[in-house]
């Protein structure tokens, strides 16, 4: 077990109940199976995304329209066949981490900042150890992991860098040129395609990047609702923008997404 802790980074030994470190420092064990290795100032504060939010985005994907995206993800696991710890950062509710996870032998780890997120995830049937922790202070040792994965979610890079072994790779998902085009289409008078640019990250090295591009074949206007609340851009359009959306049954949507694989430096 690699975790270590928050407060004095020390390994973290784990009990049936909680996770201790050598200086006392404990975290219990939630009933569903996490942990929450969060530090907050208020306890009780809010923080991520609610619970309905956790909701949505569970219900959308488990309808399976990015599950292409899931597999080309677990083949970047299955190019490493000497990792031995992985981690899914800012893994919301565990959809990827899921798919990801599955079959490999070695340790594999979730968290994300959001307890509601977490403990959807820790219901789900896998060998991923869940923890609600802050992905600018994960609790995981320098260099001790080999595949990261990372989708949709915000960067830090110093972070990334810092727990990545050697030979580790950092996969990082992000919306690509023309996604969900056809939904911008729909929705906006003049439709954008999104910006590609990567920011320059003098601490990891880009080896390659990768293109997954499909057609999904959206069944109802809830579906794109959904998929269209998922995105960063849903909360800049006005409500009547958004209810262009609704007379509409279903379409073909593209998905574009950018496959970035990342080194350390
Ligand atoms: C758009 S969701 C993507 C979740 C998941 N990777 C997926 O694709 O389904 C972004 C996630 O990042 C999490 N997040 C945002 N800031 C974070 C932080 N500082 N540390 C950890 N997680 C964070 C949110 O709680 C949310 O679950
Ligand atoms: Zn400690």
């Amino acid at each position: 077990m690699n975790l270590i802790c928050p407060v004095c980074v020390e390994k973290l030994n784990n009990n049936s109940k909680s996770y201790v470190c050598c200086n006392g420092h404990t975290f219990d064990t939630a009933k569903e199976g996490y942990v929450n290795l969060l530090l907050t100032a208020k306890s009780g504060a809010f923080i991520g995304d609610n619970r309905a939010m956790a909701l949505a985005r569970r219900d959308f994907l488990s309808k399976d329209y990015y599950r292409p995206l899931a597999q080309a993800v677990k083949s970047e696991l299955e190019n490493l066949p000497d990792a031995s710890c992985a981690a899914d950062i800012c893994c919301g509710e565990g959809y990827y981490t899921e798919i990801v996870s599955e079959g490999f032998d070695g340790e594999f780890y979730g968290f994300d900042i959001s307890k509601e997120m977490i403990r959807l995830a820790a219901k789900r049937k896998t060998g991923v150890l869940f923890a609600v922790a802050n992905m600018k202070k994960l609790p995981l040792p320098d260099s001790s992991v080999d595949f990261a994965m990372h989708l949709f979610a915000p960067f830090c890079e110093q972070e990334f860098a810092r727990i990545l072994s050697d030979k580790g790779i950092l996969v990082s998902v992000r919306p690509g040129r023309r996604h969900l085009y056809e939904i911008k289409q729909a929705v906006y008078d003049s439709p954008y395609e999104n910006d590609e640019t990567l920011p320059d990250y003098p601490l990891l090295k880009l080896i390659e990047q990768k293109r997954l591009k499909i057609k999904a074949e959206v069944k109802s206007s809830e579906d794109l609702h959904s998929l269209f609340s998922m995105t960063p851009y849903y909360y800049r359009t006005s409500e009547s923008d958004r209810r262009r959306l609704d007379g509409i049954d279903g379409m073909d949507v593209t998905l574009d997404f950018l496959i970035c694989l990342f080194k350390k430096a």
